[in-house]
């Protein structure tokens, strides 16, 4: 017979892979890498080591931590002609637009980079070569996006430093919160670190499962890669942060939230920042970022939407429409502000939110290509077009 026809819009109730990697409770609000509450590793984490839990399974010992960072913080150049490349766009291209194309381009820098050339089974085999990937993709993930921020703002990249800590790198590869001499503001650099293991994974969202799907069919990892932040550019995804300010600064005033609220009714907007497919509770990141928050604007004093932000969530906890759809603050809600007050441009936004994403998607790429009788991913769909038909010559139709 036709077999059993189940149409599951969205992946709603399917589950596609088996991971040990992220738990998530989305009634509770519960999240943890590999077991560890994400509010516990938020305090006495950082993010490398959060990306070495993440993709091996264990926190490392100091010895393991201390050749992973050691690996990575070496891999943190990129091919002169691949910075030319990311340098050739418009100078107002969109950061995101510049981190996907280089991405993708950052493979065929690599060797293996070919999968036509390496042989389809070099990932799910050689694990020296997978650890290689890994490395490369990790140091050069903040090198990419640090010359998409130079680019944007018409100065030369800064080369990667030794010495510095991963986010501490990056910051001073943006050249950006620094203090003379480049050392970045400690307070705003740990803030980073933060938000970077806040958003590392998240167990098969939207651009993960893009991870999953491209990985399966044994192409390089740099191109997988390229495709799920393509994925995360989404405005219903990673690009909810962007849209997050803009919805602010769209309202402006507090006393404009009433009517704001009432298009949301009428279904004219969204309130971004707002829903989540798992969580129908507040998202347990958004509750840290809150928080995280204030650290910032200690340092460089407040963020005057804070307070639109914080009488629109009022609004909306209160209000039936929000909560009997399960309505609450998601991870973008909050985390938008604090890049704004931290003077990252709007649009740099969802490559924040990629940076840290890259050691979760390696993450579950690398699971993937240790699951046993792997399979290229091939949904099935459910016919719903034309009945056979005979082609009609032109001259004969209407
Ligand atoms: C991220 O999956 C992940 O884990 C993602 C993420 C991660 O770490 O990877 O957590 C990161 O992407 C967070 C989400 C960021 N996106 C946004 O903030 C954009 C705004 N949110 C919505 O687009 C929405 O909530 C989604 C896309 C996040 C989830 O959508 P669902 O689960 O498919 O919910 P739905 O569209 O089926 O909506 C259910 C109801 C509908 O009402 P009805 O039309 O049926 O009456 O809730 C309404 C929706 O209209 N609704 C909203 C809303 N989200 C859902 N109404 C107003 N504003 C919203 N934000």
């Amino acid at each position: 017979g036709e077999g059993l026809r189940l149409f599951d819009a969205g992946f709603v109730n399917t589950a596609v892979a088996r991971s040990r990697i992220t738990e998530i409770d989305g009634a509770k609000g519960i999240l943890r890498y590999r077991g560890y509450p994400i509010e516990q590793l938020s305090e006495k984490s950082t993010f490398l080591e959060v990306a070495y839990l993440l993709i091996y399974g264990e926190l490392p010992s100091k010895n393991q931590f201390d050749d992973f960072e050691y690996e990575v913080m070496h891999h943190t150049y990129v091919h002169v002609k691949l910075a030319e490349l990311e340098q050739s766009f418009q100078y107002d291209a969109h950061p995101m637009g510049m981190f996907i194309a280089t991405m993708a381009a950052a493979s065929t820098f690599d060797p293996s980079g070919n999968p036509a050339l390496a042989g389809s089974d070099i990932y799910t085999k050689d694990k020296k070569l997978r650890n290689k990937q890994i490395f490369r993709i990790l140091g050069k993930v903040t090198t990419i996006a640090a010359m998409a921020y130079r680019h944007r703002i018409g100065r030369p990249a800064n080369p990667p430093q030794q010495g510095l800590s991963y986010t501490e790198n990056f910051l001073y590869m943006m050249d950006h919160l620094s203090e003379p001499g480049f050392r970045p503001h400690p307070v705003l650099a740990r803030a980073l670190d933060v938000l970077f293991i806040l958003h590392a994974d998240h167990e098969l969202n939207c651009s993960t499962a893009a991870m999953r799907h491209i990985g399966s069919s044994l192409v390089d990892p740099y191109s997988a890669v390229a495709g799920a932040a393509a994925a995360l550019y989404g405005p219903l995804h990673g690009g909810a942060n962007e849209a997050v300010v803009r919805m602010l600064e769209s309202i402006g005033t507090v006393d404009k939230i009433p009517a704001f609220i009432e298009s949301v009714k009428r279904r004219e907007k969204k309130l971004m920042g707002f829903g989540h497919r798992i969580y129908t509770s507040y998202d347990p990141r958004a509750t840290i970022i809150r928080k995280l928050a204030y650290d910032v604007f200690e340092v460089v004093g407040t963020e005057p939407l804070i307070e639109v932000a914080q009488a629109l969530e009022q609004v909306a906890l209160t209000d039936e429409y929000f909560t009997s759809r399960k309505l609450y603050p998601n991870v973008d809600f909050y985390s938008g502000l604090i890049y704004k007050a931290m003077g990252f441009p709007l649009d740099y936004f969802p490559v924040l939110f990629a940076i840290p994403r890259v050691a979760g998607w390696l993450a579950h790429w690398s699971e993937a290509m240790d699951e046993p009788n792997a399979k290229i991913w091939r949904p099935r769909q459910i016919y719903c077009g034309e009945a056979r038909r005979d082609y009609v010559p032109i001259e004969h139709r209407d």
